[in-house]
């Protein structure tokens, strides 16, 4: 199988917090990390490393089979910030515009502009996300679930081989949530390799295939999803695991 991410022996130090410690982690194609852990376990912290938002200082990170240093396929990896969406109503940019920018990165001859077929891509993925009717509309004017949801059809339209998202539902609405998670998996059973958090633990246990769960001490448990017994499950839920012990 395809090994998309490798995470090894990872350590993250803020300089007044000491964050990661030692994560280690593989996923090959095709598979759905959920990663679980309270407030301020280091999530975020993690898919920035990865992204090399954040400089990785201790142990290694393979994209693809690369190491993330020397890493250039960016258009292979989509990602949805946490709390992606902040636009205030004087930003000059439609919906429209602000998904198909994410268009360039993939492009050999951007200077060509749009094609038909990249037309379609935008209908197909505001569609997915419930937005088609918002596509004229400035995005700043927009709410921030709605928002939020153009971030996500701004992170498909590129077609990733790997999507991480980071809590990428905050706001958004029950029916909505439900279709985008819908819509998470079925691009997942399609072969996308998915990374993704957010704080329904149930949930995200439902839809993936592996779990890092963070305890207190920052290492993160990597367990396959169908190794787990109902009763694991079950404690993972109660917050008996993936929690920190105040
Ligand atoms: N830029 C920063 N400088 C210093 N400390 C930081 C910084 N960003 C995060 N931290 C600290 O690092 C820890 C991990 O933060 P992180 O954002 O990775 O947590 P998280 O698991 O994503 O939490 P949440 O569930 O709230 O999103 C927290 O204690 C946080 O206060
Ligand atoms: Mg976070």
């Amino acid at each position: 199988m395809d090994e998309i991410l490798k995470v090894e022996n990872v350590s993250f130090d803020y300089s007044d917090a000491q964050v990661l410690k030692n994560v280690s982690f593989t996923l090959h194609k095709g598979d759905f990390l959920g990663i679980i852990g309270a407030n301020g376990a280091g999530k975020s912290t993690l898919i920035k490393l990865i992204l090399k938002i954040l400089p990785l200082d201790k142990g290694r990170i393979t994209l693809f089979g690369t190491d993330i240093q020397k890493f250039r396929d960016n258009h292979k990896i989509g990602y949805v910030s946490q709390k992606a969406s902040s636009f205030n109503s004087q930003f000059p940019a439609t919906v429209s515009e602000v998904v198909m920018a994410n268009l360039y990165s993939k492009r050999r001859y951007p200077f060509l502009g749009y094609t038909h077929s990249d037309y379609e891509k935008l209908e197909r993925v505001l569609e997915t996300v419930g937005m088609l009717e918002f596509k004229d509309k400035l995005i700043g004017n927009l709410s921030g679930g709605q928002q939020q949801r153009v971030f996500i059809a701004r992170a498909l339209i590129s077609e990733p081989e790997l999507l991480l998202m980071d809590e990428p539902t905050v706001g958004v609405d029950a029916m909505q949530y439900a279709q985008i998670m819908d819509i998470i998996s079925k691009l997942n059973d399609e072969g996308m390799t998915i990374v993704m958090t957010n704080h329904d633990t149930p949930e995200l246990i439902r839809v993936s295939s592996k779990l890092l769960i963070f305890c207190s001490h920052g290492n993160g448990e990597f367990l396959n999803r169908a190794d787990l017994t109902v009763d694991e499950v079950n404690a993972i839920y109660a917050g008996k695991r993936g929690h920190h012990h105040a």
